[in-house]
């Protein structure tokens, strides 16, 4: 398909199996692809003769509040669950095969409540800053809506992501299906910090308690050190009000933390000299060891990457240029690299990280793959600037037991048959 041999010197491999040089991904390097070069198929003029002429057709008016194509309407959340006797404590996956780039849309973004969605009113709403301060404060949207605002993309997972990696058996599911308990928005709103210095921290205070207003009362010890750091009451997502699935009218957002701590229908925070020990934080979203001990408060999301394209459901075709496409992300920084390999782990080769490259924020990888169609596995594996390594879920599974069922960081691969058929697999 190439058209000259300087191409087809640029196009080195770097690892075993057909694996390219990520210089295709850099700068002008795309245009050594051509056309064709990926194993698309040059369009001929006849086809090209037999296009819809649309031009002299009027077409539909304006609205109000725009729609997707309805060509597009069956990429939805998957995995929606509820759990028995309840009406909504449950979760949805967001379809991350179906979607590019590094922003979840909001009406995609996955959900995990414990109580449902609640209906709120966003005149009614307040929040209230107490506990260990010089003056408590309480703030409606319209008051808080006044301070100075940042803007910051962030990706939230809930900490039991990507678990039925653990099982002995390969769960065959989409990439969204195993791993869709996570997404990536811009977040506008205000830093706590502001509205803490305001109302006046007591030396002697180490932790908040962060409560929600649904009727699970969701509550969650946070560190006095992270809401002065990065932490966040989040009233835009994506450019508009937050969605109610997502906190309407006011959540909180802690970068990086396992997704529950990052408080939704945000209404209360109690500042306090210790963590309060509430439900969430003791009977769950805690890590049990080997010897039967639990470890408490293990907030980061650590270094993890997941290929989104080729994936279940993202067959191959014929044999030929390939684009393995997927995220990275961390909750201890940016991501310093990803290694892709397309021989089940014997060789990986430096992918391509797509700009922008964000602080706890999804990072896009691309990869570029020769597949000369036999049985392949393919697998990514990411670093942070904080130097930590995705484990192979064989390190990860011995250095912590079974009995953990958050934190699951560990490589997945997927097959590709001869067909061009993909499988999940654990390698
Ligand atoms: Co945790």
């Amino acid at each position: 398909m190439l058209e000259s041999k300087s191409k087809e010197a640029a196009l080195e491999s770097v690892a075993g199996n057909g694996l390219l040089h990520r210089r295709i991904f850099i700068a002008q390097g795309t245009a050594l692809l051509g056309a064709g070069g990926l194993g698309l198929l040059t369009p001929s003029l006849a086809a090209a003769q037999r296009l819809p002429n649309l031009a002299k057709v009027p077409g539909k008016s304006m609205s109000g509040y725009g729609n997707r194509s309805p060509y597009e309407a069956h990429i939805e959340r998957n995995n929606i669950l509820s759990y028995p006797g309840t009406t909504g404590s449950g979760g949805s996956w967001t379809p991350l095969e179906s979607l590019e780039g590094i922003i979840t849309p909001s009406a995609l973004h996955f959900e995990r409540h414990h109580s449902g969605v609640p209906d709120i009113k966003p005149e009614e709403h307040r929040l209230l800053i107490h506990g260990l301060v010089d003056r408590p404060l309480v703030f409606d949207l319209d008051a808080l809506s006044r301070y100075p605002m940042v803007s910051r993309i962030q990706f939230i997972e809930c900490s039991g992501n990507s678990r039925v990696g653990e099982g002995a058996l390969p769960v065959q599911k989409t990439c969204g299906g195993l791993h869709g308990l996570l997404s990536c928005s811009e977040w506008s709103g205000v830093p706590l910090s502001i509205l803490l210095d305001e109302a006046g921290v007591d030396p002697k205070a180490r932790w908040l308690l962060a409560e929600g207003a649904d009727s699970a009362a969701m509550t969650r010890s946070v560190p006095m050190a992270k809401a002065m750091d990065d932490a966040l009451i989040a009233l835009y997502q994506n450019g508009e009000r937050l969605r109610p699935s997502n906190g309407y009218p006011m959540r909180l957002l802690l970068p990086g933390y396992e997704g529950n701590a990052s408080i939704k229908w945000l209404r209360r925070i109690k500042v306090t000299s210790g963590p309060t020990m509430t439900r969430n934080e003791t009977a769950e979203y805690t890590d049990t060891r080997p010897d039967g001990s639990s470890l408490l408060f293990t907030f980061e999301m650590e270094v993890k990457s997941v290929i989104t394209a080729p994936s279940l459901g993202r067959s191959m075709r014929q044999p030929g240029l390939y684009e393995i496409s997927g995220l990275a992300w961390s909750g201890a920084g940016r991501i310093s690299k990803v290694e892709v390999s397309v021989d089940g782990g014997k060789s990986w080769g430096l992918a391509a990280l797509a700009d922008p490259v964000l602080s706890k924020s999804f990072t896009r990888f691309r990869a570029a793959w020769r597949w000369n169609g036999t049985p392949a596995v393919i697998m990514s594996r990411a670093f942070d600037e904080s130097g930590a390594q995705q484990p192979s879920r064989k390190q990860l599974l011995e250095a912590r037991g079974l009995k953990r069922n958050y934190h699951y960081n560990a490589i997945q691969s997927w097959k590709i048959a001869a067909n061009g058929e993909v499988t999940n697999v654990h390698a």
